[in-house]
């Protein structure tokens, strides 16, 4: 199966609250737009600051913020609904048989179930990965950390769940072939609808897993601030997209002042590079004071974001 997600780099700003994901996004974003790369910028995180950022009304089509820059903001109300009702049209139609389901009254439960809001985000991660594949970048904005790791995380643990249900559904297919046979021997068995829907979303899951791990594909820039908890945090990050067989491309350390203790960072995360973008002194707010800061930066991509250079 082609893998949709295969055209754009993805670029996932990731860290503890307020260390800057955001700014460190938009920085980066409004830098490479302006070295005529096709940019989409787009903030997962269900608080939403690209708008006061970019000082732009924003929505969940993409918005032209510089000729090469576009931004958007997910509506996570709006994917968790679409998620609810695609649950629905595919129950309906895989149990049709089932007439004495009290469907309204389960999806009225579904809507509390927790996982949602992460399914709900994939899908419309998948969704944008395919629909703005014509982008050179695409910068993903991050939501908190114990959600974004649940997004990562999700595509791989759902592959456990499809494969036991795949289990599940083969035995009772070979039941039902028995019984039929017994009973209806001379019947050709209808393709299974439901198998066919399984294997549908394993191939599903299996792209999304393929294209997390791809370092070519995916590019984790995981934020971080010259202290203590922000530094203890990103380990634990570390750690847990190791498990996913995610590496981490880049630690950027914001908000750094000349006597920050930046030795210590270079000593933990031994084998990720590291990069600083320093503290501004204006606040970052706006695409004209983003712009004098990175003209003030002078390098900035070189510095913070080598990969991306040439
Ligand atoms: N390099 C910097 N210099 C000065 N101020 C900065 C810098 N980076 C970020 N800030 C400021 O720090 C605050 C938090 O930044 P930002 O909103 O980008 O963080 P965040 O990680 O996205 O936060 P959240 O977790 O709430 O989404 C903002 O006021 C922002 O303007
Ligand atoms: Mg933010």
């Amino acid at each position: 199966m082609e893998n949709p997600l295969e055209k754009s780099v993805h670029c996932y700003l990731l860290g503890k609250g307020g260390v800057g994901k955001t700014t460190a996004a938009a920085l980066i974003s409004v830098c490479l737009a302006s070295e005529n790369r096709r940019v989409l910028l787009v903030s997962l995180d269900p608080a939403h600051n690209l708008s006061d950022i970019f000082q732009q009304r924003l929505n969940d089509k993409p918005s032209a913020v510089t000729p090469n820059l576009s931004v958007m903001e997910i509506d996570q109300a709006r994917w968790i609904k679409r998620y609810l009702q695609d649950v629905r049209t595919e129950i309906l139609q895989s149990y049709r048989y089932l007439t004495a389901f009290n469907l309204e009254g389960y999806l009225n439960v579904m809507q509390f179930a927790p996982g949602l809001e992460e399914y709900a985000l994939l899908q419309a991660f998948q969704h944008i990965a395919a629909r703005y594949a014509d982008n050179d970048f695409v910068l993903f904005d991050m939501p908190p950390t114990a959600l974004s790791l649940r997004f990562f995380g999700l595509p791989a643990l759902s592959l456990v769940w499809i494969e036991a249900l795949l289990k599940m559904r083969q035995e009772i297919i070979r039941k039902k072939e028995m019984i039929t046979r017994i009973k209806l021997g001379h019947l050709e068995l209808e393709k299974d609808k439901v198998l066919q829907r399984i294997v549908k979303r394993q191939s599903s899951y299996q792209a999304l897993c393929a294209g997390f791990r791809d370092p070519q594909q995916t590019h984790i820039h995981l934020v971080l601030n010259p202290d203590t908890l922000s530094f203890s945090e990103s380990r634990r990050i570390v750690q847990t997209l190791k498990g996913f067989d995610m590496p981490v491309a880049q630690i950027i350390v914001n908000k750094m002042v000349p006597d920050s203790p930046n030795t210590r960072f270079q000593c933990d995360f031994a084998d990720i590079p590291i990069s600083a973008i320093s503290r501004a002194v204006t606040p970052l707010i706006g695409l004209h004071s983003l712009q004098r800061f990175l003209d003030e930066q002078g390098d900035f991509l070189e510095k913070v974001a080598p990969m991306y250079c040439g």
